[in-house]
């Protein structure tokens, strides 16, 4: 039988899938690119926000009648037996634990096409598969580090989707950064909702000593780690990454807002003096170190002198590109009993000028670069310029040039234009 995966969501996710189409494979299934051609469409499905939700269920409307369909991650582990009253094509939930069953689930719903849930919650690490052949890229490799989200942060569906934090063990993790390093990746990222909150107990370590491990035995030119909470720095991890030039420059910290009335309504557990402080620590003792950092607008009750103190924070921080998103009230949460109080407009207009404002700092401090020799890692051929490639940066930036250099291969960029979202350049 053949199957497709259709993935929605944060790179979780993604790394999920390639580790389903792994199992799935391994048990004699075959993967095909496109849903027409395949007898099984598995949807990982995203919850993060009313919108991407909606995404899914428009998709399996979509899909050719005849095929069995089975929903599997966020969506399916938080709505369960909701999505099949729901949807009649959908045979099966699958939520975000219940993968290493994956192969016998097909086998029940078999050709009468049984309907069920799997949904459960696992209180440990499951290891699925010890390593994970063809991967999204050829060139980035995705390695879980733990999964699920004890912060709770109040609009945050999150700790429903992947439950408490579970940290994968030392061992595993080394293995795995093993097998991509010796099959030729340049780089890996290492996942979880709350990465700096790993350890591993038997060992005695955290996760300052998981990056020190990495970064001194693992034969990549880059290591990178996302997502890390603010709430949760210490100086020895600034200090392993001063120590190691192969951790990346570049850190996903994500604020939300930049009003501490507002990040403590959220459930986040710092100030906005606090992350500036860690930001400082960061730029001490790693000049070059960049940030991104994720942000919701129209918070209930975020007021005007709130928001202003987001774009203030973005003025500040100037960080190399952002996520920007208006908030969304989701079930489950403790938000979701307050008073969506920002009207749509009113978060629209906040959502653009944030938008606005990071636009101009991204423009005036890429045109910094121009002049500038970069490293960049090709990570493929230019979709729509044929003898162009693009790379991405130390800083996760994108920048385009002509070369006939393969993914993967690491160029020297002079910098000649740039845009706001990305760099252009010619290969020295
Ligand atoms: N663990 C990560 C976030 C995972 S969700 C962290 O703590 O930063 C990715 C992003 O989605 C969040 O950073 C947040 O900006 C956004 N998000 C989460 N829930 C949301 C909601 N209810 N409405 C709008 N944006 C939301
Ligand atoms: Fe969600 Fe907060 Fe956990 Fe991130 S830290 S996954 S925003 S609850
Ligand atoms: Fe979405 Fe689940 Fe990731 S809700 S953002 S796919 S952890």
């Amino acid at each position: 039988m053949n199957f497709f995966i259709k993935t929605f969501g944060c790179q979780m996710n993604v790394n999920d899938s390639e580790k389903i189409r792994h199992i799935l494979r391994e048990k004699g299934f075959s993967a095909v690119d496109n849903e027409a051609d395949a007898d099984i469409v598995i949807i990982n499905s995203c919850a993060v926000r009313e919108k991407p939700q909606a995404k899914i269920f428009s998709y399996a409307g979509r899909i050719p009648k005849g095929k069995i369909i089975i929903a599997a991650g966020c969506v399916a582990q938080a709505e369960k037996e909701n999505i099949l009253k729901k949807n009649p094509d959908i045979h099966y939930i699958v939520g975000t634990h219940g993968y290493h069953k994956i192969g016998s689930i097909i086998e029940e719903i078999g050709k009468e096409k049984k309907r069920g849930v799997e949904a459960g919650f696992s209180k440990q690490w499951q290891e699925l598969t010890p390593y994970v052949e063809f991967r999204e890229s050829p060139v980035s490799g995705y390695i879980s580090i733990m999964e699920g989200c004890d912060n709770f942060c109040s609009y945050c569906i999150v700790p429903f989707t992947r439950g408490r934090e579970k940290y994968r063990p030392f061992a595993d993790i080394v293995r795995e950064a093993e097998y991509l390093s010796a099959a030729g990746y340049r780089e890996i990222v290492l996942l979880g909702q709350n990465v700096n909150n790993w350890r591993d107990e038997r060992k005695n370590m955290k996760f300052s000593d998981l990056l020190d491990y990495l970064a001194g035995n693992t034969a990549v030119r880059w290591i990178r780690f996302i997502t890390s909470y603010p709430g949760y720095y210490d100086g020895e991890l600034i200090a392993v990454m001063a120590k190691h030039e192969k951790i990346a420059r570049h850190i996903h910290f994500p604020v939300q807002s930049g009003s501490t009335r507002i990040l403590k309504k959220m459930n986040r557990v710092y100030s906005r003096t606090r992350y500036l402080q860690i930001i400082k620590d960061f730029k001490k003792k790693i000049p070059a170190i960049k940030f991104s950092s994720d942000f919701i607008v129209g918070y209930p009750g975020e007021t005007e002198p709130d928001f202003r103190l987001t774009l203030s924070l973005i003025g500040k921080v100037e960080y190399t590109s952002i996520f920007s998103f208006m908030y969304s009230p989701r079930k489950f949460t403790r938000a979701y009993k307050m008073q969506d109080d920002i009207p749509l407009d009113v978060k629209k207009e906040r959502l653009h000028r944030l938008q606005d404002l990071q636009k101009t700092i991204q423009l005036r401090n890429n045109k910094k670069l121009i002049g500038s020799e970069i490293e960049a890692l090709v990570t493929g051929p230019h979709p729509k310029k044929s003898g162009e490639v693009i790379g991405r940066t130390e800083s996760y930036q994108v920048v385009n040039f002509v070369s006939g250099a393969a993914p993967g291969e690491i160029k020297r960029v002079s910098i000649k234009n740039v845009g706001p979202y990305s760099l252009r350049g010619e290969e020295l």
